[in-house]
């Protein structure tokens, strides 16, 4: 499985391509809010910069900011056009119409990223409708099935066998979606996002997930092990008593 960054920061997308252990960096609308104010452009622009310094040619998924038809084909135009970097992905969210401008952008060569995917079945048409990828949204796939505050939401689609436990079960869902994947002809990969913890990522691995997009705060605990500190700092004082 490998590894994409899920960040708009630069300190942090500059740290991990440094380290050459991401091959994609992916952003959406919220992440961007969290940077100082400023272009839009400007800022993809420069994570783009960073690419092209650290690791040129690794994938970059951008988000539209809009549910508009007309809009979502006129912003992903933009962005393919300004952005000129090729392995680029449109992020698109899944939905009637946005499916719709999956289909043309897929079809005019664009590489769609379909995002805010919870279900298999969300999963399924953006695969038929051309989509390079699908992000499935694991810790929220979770969330659906407990947050007091979605509950109507929820049993409304249970009582309508819209949705079952299984479509909570974030593992059980990449599973399912890989399976599509397998057997069909399309070579849709699926980036899981939405992680809470480096277990996730783990999880996510073992289901089947071609790539995880992980937030820079879990890095840290993915490299580290109390054990390798202590074996570590064992060898040195091993050593330095030897050569003492
Ligand atoms: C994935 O592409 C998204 O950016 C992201 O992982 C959303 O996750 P969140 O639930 O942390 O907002």
């Amino acid at each position: 499985m490998k590894i994409f960054i899920d960040s708009a920061h630069l300190d942090d997308i500059e740290s991990a391509l440094k380290r050459g252990f991401i091959q994609g960096i992916t952003t959406n609308p919220s992440l961007l809010s969290k940077e100082p104010k400023g272009s839009f452009e400007g800022h993809i622009e420069k994570i783009i910069a960073l690419i092209k310094k650290y690791r040129p040619g690794i994938h970059l998924s951008v988000e539209v900011f809009s549910r508009d038809t007309e809009e979502i084909l006129k912003q992903a135009r933009e962005f393919v056009r300004r952005f000129n970097y090729p392995p680029i992905s449109i992020k698109v969210q899944i939905g009637w119409n946005e499916l719709e401008t999956i289909r043309q952008l897929s079809a005019a060569g664009v590489s769609v990223n379909c995002t805010a995917c919870m279900t298999v079945s969300q999963a399924m048409l953006a695969i038929e409708a051309g989509a390079a990828y699908v992000s499935l949204f694991w810790g929220r796939i979770r969330d659906g099935g407990v947050e007091e505050s979605a509950a109507a939401a929820r049993e409304e689609l249970k009582k309508k066998k819209a949705l079952d436990a299984k479509d909570f079960d974030p593992a059980f869902v990449t599973q399912s979606v890989r399976q599509i994947v397998d057997s069909g002809e399309s070579a849709t990969q699926i980036i899981i996002g939405s992680i809470r913890s480096v277990a996730d990522i783990r999880d996510a691995a073992l289901a089947g997930a071609h790539i995880a997009t992980v937030p820079p705060k879990f890095f840290s605990d993915m490299v580290k092990h109390f054990k390798t500190d202590q074996v570590v700092q064992q060898f040195l004082s091993d050593f330095k008593g030897w050569m003492a």
